[in-house]
């Protein structure tokens, strides 16, 4: 379990909650469309990795996904119920690590899978792999969103990840 997450959560310092500003929420909207078109609520079943305090887990439920979450920071789940009572949505959500899916069993058969800022951050090389790996025996036909800063940009923090990394992760 990482300390930096949770000491992040315990001081309420989430830059990353910023993602949710109009500009780019309606671009991530535009990425769940996709996955809806043509198609009426209900959707199907969905699993965010590292759902943090639930923005995206619940916008999805929003939509008409039947959502699952699983985060290792217990204040961040906390949040994300909170969120999830206010917008009068249900989530199933689970305090477990995303590279080890199979102890905290958050089921499978998802039909989408959503990686907002987990994979591309502290994780190393191995863990990045076992997150593909679990993720792929939970949801083996399930269309991956995961959103990464490329590598190059400035600062040292997240990690980021390129397509290649990604794509290796995931296998
Ligand atoms: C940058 S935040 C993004 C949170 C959320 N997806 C969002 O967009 O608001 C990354 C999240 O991944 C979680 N996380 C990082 N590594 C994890 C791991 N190995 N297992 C479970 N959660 C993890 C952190 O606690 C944090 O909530």
């Amino acid at each position: 379990m990482s300390l930096a997450y949770r000491i992040l959560y315990a001081i309420g310092f989430t830059p990353w909650e910023q993602m949710a500003h109009p500009a780019i929420a309606n671009q991530i909207g535009d990425l769940f469309a996709r996955e809806e078109e043509g198609r009426e609520p209900p959707y199907g079943t969905a699993l965010d990795l590292g759902c943090g305090s639930g923005i995206w887990a619940v916008e999805l439920a929003r939509r008409g996904w039947q959502v699952t979450g699983v985060d290792f920071v217990a204040k961040a789940l906390r949040r994300a119920r909170d969120r999830a009572k206010q917008s009068d949505v249900e989530l199933r959500l689970f305090q477990g690590d995303v590279t080890d899916l199979r102890s905290t069993d958050p089921g499978s058969g998802f039909q989408l899978l959503l990686d907002f800022g987990c994979f591309h951050d502290e994780l190393s090389d191995e863990q990045r792999k076992a997150e593909g790996r679990e993720a792929t025996a939970a949801a083996p036909d399930a269309t991956l969103l995961l959103i990464a800063w490329k590598p190059g940009r400035r600062g040292p923090l997240p990690r980021r990840a390129s397509s290649e990394e990604i794509q290796g992760g995931s296998r």
